[in-house]
């Protein structure tokens, strides 16, 4: 099986060449999305680099583009795969880099997609090549109770993480960036693998350990409902009686819904968003240029925010004296803190540990992680493992597997990255600054090439395009806004940058006037000489070029995937560096529309023949 595993993953000069050519185009399409949408008017943006009219644009990308349909089986029409790349080099003039061809834009976005560049292995075939007689789930199963995104991901990512621990045989787990550790717990519990949750936050494992102390009395109950329902669910589909199942689930979901919610009424579980969390928080505070792009990105992915009831549900099911709580006050990189202390209670938790007859363990830890982490100064049984990280953002990904690739006893890695434009860019300042260790590019081609994206770039690489082509909108009056209030702020104040934020204001607005205001005052510019009748000249001025500002936002959500591809290959070809890895893949994971960054990035180290 092990043969087929490496059948079904791109060969190393594949993923070299898919990652050269998708750089060629990207590299012409850049100017593109580096672009601010805030100084959309204020640099005439559109009449800089797009040459044909707006609804054109918009027309020919509904047509042809990735908004369109999908191709079939994910592959070119049979037209298109012969195609030199030169050909869609040619969207953008030479001389004046404008995109001029849209056509071949939107087809070429489709093409250097990671489906049709044939690099990515598809997770029937990853999971088949490692089966095994694998222990599989222990009875619970996570769709009963959960419907939402992140019981998806955690799903799909528990059953193939537990196929590659099986495959190399260990038990060990380490999830890096665990957050509240759905993960984790899912891992432990219905796979008995024995996990370690690693997270900077401190109010992450201690939110970890108080929701754990708290709910421990569930566990039993839940567990034989648990059993339960699965009984009456085999029954029931014996007897072909959806209905009663559904009733059945129903019951089950509603009462750990009733214990997870009057713990939040309690205030003792902080719910927290998950995936997208870390990415916004960062955006909020970003300089007030980048504030429309974090927009157009929150924008799409808004629903993602939200936690749902369900999934914290299936924490109910952890046992309380596994867990205890690690946490050191801050984020504190490269120093442990109290770290003899610390190893003393993971001996006595260990033994309890061993103890415990009602699951398998989760332990979450406090620890900031950086490419130099050595992981057996946090975890003192460190043994043979894997890594994961499900949504480990910016160079948290990167440095998973810079430590993958480091250390012998970390067999393989599952790693999702999210979050791209906190990745630190090699190329993107001039500073020398040689000692460290950056989020990208990780491989020798592009590092040869001095390759950079820029932050604005790897922002759209974090736009949503499957969201936008099933119908969610993209926030254009917002951006409008924001790009008519720059044109203001540049004119009649002459101010170009500013350390203050705009932040969410268009949602608190309730007209132009008013959010113009509420942005001056928090620019802490004075508005009081500024009449109405002014501002409402600028929104006329503009209001019908609205059109160009969501043309362009379009095309950058085309772009997105093809920036995307760029980060992960320059990841994939990283790992075919290596010396030591058996197999590396690119895997797609999760329903685009349900968790956009639904991309895996595999490796297996070579073991010792026995
Ligand atoms: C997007 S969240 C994902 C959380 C979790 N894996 C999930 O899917 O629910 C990323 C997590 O990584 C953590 N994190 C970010 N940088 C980190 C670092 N250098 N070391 C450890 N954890 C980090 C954050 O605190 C956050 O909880």
């Amino acid at each position: 099986s092990r043969r087929r595993a490496r059948s079904a993953a791109a060969a190393p000069a594949a993923a070299a060449r898919a990652l050269r050519r998708v750089a060629r185009f990207v590299e012409r399409a850049l100017p593109l999305c580096r672009a601010h949408t805030v100084e959309f008017f204020t640099r005439g943006l559109w009449q800089r680099l797009v040459a044909p009219p707006p609804d054109a644009v918009l027309e020919a990308l509904r047509a042809a583009g990735p908004l369109a349909r999908p191709w079939r089986r994910a592959r070119a029409p049979r037209r298109l795969r012969a195609v030199n790349d030169d050909i869609f080099s040619s969207a953008f003039c030479e001389n004046s880099e404008k995109l001029t061809n849209v056509h071949l834009f939107a087809l070429a976005a489709k093409y250097y997609s990671l489906s049709n560049l044939g690099v990515c292995t598809p997770l029937e075939d990853v999971l088949e090549a490692l089966k095994g007689d694998s222990e599989g789930a222990t009875g619970i199963k996570p769709d009963e109770f959960m419907n939402n995104k992140k019981s998806h991901e955690v799903q799909v990512m528990s059953e193939l993480v537990d196929s590659i621990a099986n495959y190399c045989g260990i038990k060990q787990v380490i999830d890096i960036g665990s957050g509240k550790g759905y993960l984790s717990s899912f891992l432990s519990m219905q796979y008995n693998l024995k996990v370690y949750g690693i997270d900077s936050s401190s109010s992450n494992t201690n939110g970890a350990h108080e929701r754990n102390r708290k709910l421990k009395k569930h566990w039993r109950a839940y567990q034989s409902r648990g059993k339960e329902s699965l009984k009456s669910q085999s029954l029931e589909m014996a007897n072909d009686r959806p209905v009663e199942h559904e009733l059945n689930c129903k019951k089950i979901n509603e009462e750990l819904l009733n214990n997870a919610n009057s713990l939040q009424n309690q205030g003792q579980v902080i719910i927290q968003d998950v995936v997208p969390s870390c990415g916004f928080t960062e955006m909020t505070a970003l300089e007030t240029n980048t504030e429309t792009e974090a927009d157009l990105v929150s924008g799409t992915q808004s629903h993602e925010t939200k936690l749902s009831e369900e999934v914290l549900a299936v924490l109910n099911v952890l046992p309380v004296d596994a867990v205890e709580d690690f946490s050191s006050s801050h984020c504190n990189c490269g120093e442990l803190c109290e770290e003899e202390k610390v190893q003393r209670k993971m001996i006595s938790l260990k033994t309890k540990a061993r103890k415990s007859s009602e699951s398998n363990l989760y332990l979450p830890l406090t620890s900031c992680i950086t490419a130099e982490t050595e992981l057996s100064d946090i975890i003192t049984d460190l043994e043979d493992c894997m890594m994961v990280g499900l949504h480990t953002c910016g160079d948290l990904a990167a440095n998973t597997l810079r430590i993958f690739t480091a250390k012998p006893e970390i067999k393989a890695v599952c790693s999702v990255g999210c979050c791209y434009h906190l990745l630190s860019e090699q190329f993107e300042n001039q500073e020398e600054c040689h000692d460290q260790v950056w989020g990208f590019p990780m491989c020798q081609y592009l590092k040869d090439k001095g390759w950079c994206c820029g932050r604005n770039a790897r922002m759209s690489a974090c736009l949503a395009l499957e969201r936008v082509a099933v119908g969610q909108m993209l926030p254009t009056e917002s951006l409008f806004y924001r790009a008519v209030l720059q044109v203001i702020i540049e004119e009649i104040y002459g101010v170009t940058k500013s350390d203050r934020h705009v932040g969410k204001t268009f949602s608190k607005s309730s007209s132009f006037i008013d959010y113009v205001r509420r942005s001056l005052k928090k620019l802490e510019l004075d508005d009081s000489k500024l009449p109405d009748s002014c501002i409402m000249d600028y929104y006329e001025k503009y209001k019908d070029r609205m059109n160009e500002l969501e043309a362009f936002n379009m095309l950058k959500v085309v772009l997105a995937p093809c920036i995307e591809v760029l980060i992960l290959l320059d990841r994939l070809c990283y790992l075919k560096e290596q010396e030591n890895i058996a197999w590396s893949g690119l895997v797609k994971l999760f329903d685009p529309v349900k968790s956009p960054r639904c991309y895996a990035v595999i490796a297996l180290k070579n073991q010792p023949c026995s």
